[in-house]
């Protein structure tokens, strides 16, 4: 990908997403030649459509340190760079997001570390994108800031911008009052949120975690879903489960071309009568040492023979310098290769473990391949990858076993659900996965299907954007009453 350099005009833009990362990522080769990769994770697979069918202006940054670069346009986005150095790698994303914050909020599955220089980072890093979007956004323009590497872009941007609409949605789980008030800063990033009109989280429990904290920090009065902000402004805490673009996912696994290549995949593996698929990023939020334990467990006690079954599992390189990301690495390749070495037969070892990113193309035929999705995550704001493999079904067949502790489990009620921390009842469910009867499946599959279309990334898109209207409406509609005029 060689996107063509282009200025962006200043206060031009009406609808301006803000994410830590854009959507590709500037990655140097050995020759110093520069490419363009698609970014990892979910919010970029989410908000890909959103932006496409709204063209909007995406301000974030491109993944590589101390390198200044003009906005550009690129696969019809607007792309504004933020510039972020070595030592805020370090310090604002590698240290404050990942090892301060991504822990904390999933229920510190492992330890978070406070570092008072790592916070410094943050807010100078979170400054810059507020400063940056202030720049290009149109007057009254819509501003949607995204996730927790950027909590108190809201309240900055609102200092210098304060005729905008600005919307916030956190991708990952809000936690319980006990954990988030462990956190030094904890009065610091509500106040950052409130700079919002409206406050999006994944579950109805992390909104009512925000308002609670609030409250009780702030002493801000509350109703239900509304804050009274000192300021006058009644900001909103609701939930809106993220989706996917359900009818894409569909369309690229039903082509012949995916077809042949699931097949091809099928026969790669030695025929088996079951796939089961993981895909993730290599993150210790996803259960990825559970689930490879309990399917080595059910091979070593003969419960699945690797002659009929083997397990596929995808991990995308992640966060690679944070030290428990590491540590996770090292655990897993132990882990499968010791599996392996232990029940695996020349050209059939039961796990094939591939760590490496794929293009949609092959994801979807993966999707389509596989006949047990299973999705473990100990903790998951709500976790995509279910979804795509649900979209990505071509007849009610097919199972997915899906963590209780993923936000998708409370809408996908269908699937094999599970408690990844509980080996045993892990192992009953993939057996149970593989040994129900079609029609039994098909009834899971069915609902799920169903509900994966309906509750799209559009809907999505549109309810929260629907009620950052309403809201901001709400707004203009007070202004004007408290200044005499009558509305338009
Ligand atoms: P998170 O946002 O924590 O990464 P999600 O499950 O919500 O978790 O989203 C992960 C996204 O990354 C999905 O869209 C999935 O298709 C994609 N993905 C995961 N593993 C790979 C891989 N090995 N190659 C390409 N894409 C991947
Ligand atoms: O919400 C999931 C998320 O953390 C996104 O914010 C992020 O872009 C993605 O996963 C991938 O993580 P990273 O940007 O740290 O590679």
């Amino acid at each position: 990908m060689t996107p063509a350099q282009q200025h962006t005009d200043a206060h031009t833009a009406t609808f301006v997403v803000v994410a830590n990362r854009l959507p590709v990522d500037r990655v140097e080769n050995d020759d110093g030649s520069v490419d363009w990769q698609p970014s990892p994770g979910g919010l970029v697979t989410a908000f890909e459509p959103v932006m496409h069918s709204r063209h909007g202006a995406w301000v974030g940054w491109h993944g590589a340190p101390d390198e200044d670069l003009d906005p550009f346009e690129n696969d019809g986005l607007r792309l504004v760079p933020i510039t972020i150095s070595a030592q805020e790698i370090a310090d604002y994303y590698e240290g404050f997001s990942n090892a301060t914050l991504w822990p904390l909020f999933h229920d510190a599955i492992v330890r978070p570390e406070f570092r008072r220089e790592w916070w410094d980072a943050y807010v100078t890093v979170n400054q810059r994108f507020a400063d940056e979007t202030a720049k290009i956004a149109a007057p009254h323009a819509v501003v949607w800031v995204q996730d927790y590497q950027l909590q108190l872009v809201p309240q900055m941007l609102r200092e210098k911008r304060p005729d905008l609409r600005i919307g916030f949605f956190l991708h990952i789980p809000f936690p319980p009052t006990e954990l988030y008030n462990q956190l030094p800063w904890r009065n610091q990033i509500l106040q950052g949120l409130l700079g919002a009109d409206l406050v999006g989280f994944q579950l109805p429990g992390g909104a009512q975690n925000f308002v609670r904290l609030v409250r009780q920090r702030l002493h801000l009065e509350t109703r239900r879903d509304r804050i009274h902000h000192p300021d006058g402004r009644q900001v909103l805490a609701r939930s809106y489960p993220i989706a996917i673009d359900a009818k894409a996912f569909h369309e690229l696994s039903a082509t012949p071309e995916a077809a042949d290549r699931a097949a091809e995949i099928r026969r790669d593996l030695g025929d088996p009568n079951f796939i089961f698929l993981g895909v993730d990023r290599l993150d210790y939020t996803k259960g990825l040492l559970e689930r490879i334990q309990a399917f080595g467990e059910l091979i070593a006690e003969g419960e699945i023979s690797p002659e009929n079954a083997v397990l596929v599992q995808l991990a995308i390189p992640s966060r690679e310098r944070v030290d428990q990301y590491r540590q996770l690495r090292d655990d897993i390749d132990r882990m499968v290769g010791r599996i392996n070495g232990d029940v695996g037969r020349i050209g059939r070892p039961p796990i094939v473990y591939l760590h490496t990113s794929y293009p949609r193309q092959e994801m979807a035929a993966l999707y389509r391949a596989a006949d047990i999705m299973v999705v473990t995550p100990l903790r998951d704001g709500m976790n995509l990858v279910a979804k795509e493999f649900v979209a990505c079904r071509q007849s009610d067949q097919g199972a997915l076993v899906l963590s209780e502790f993923a936000g998708a489990a409370q809408e996908l009620r269908q699937a094999y659900l599970v408690n990844p921390h509980d080996i045993d009842g892990l192992k009953e469910r993939l057996v149970e996965a593989m040994k129900d009867t079609p029609r039994a499946k098909g009834r899971r599959m069915r609902l799920m299907r169903r509900y994966v279309v309906e509750h799209d990334i559009d809907h999505w898109a549109s309810t929260f954007l629907n009620d950052l209207d309403e809201v901001g409406a709400e707004a203009q509609e007070r202004e004007m009453a408290s200044s005499g005029e009558s509305p338009a």
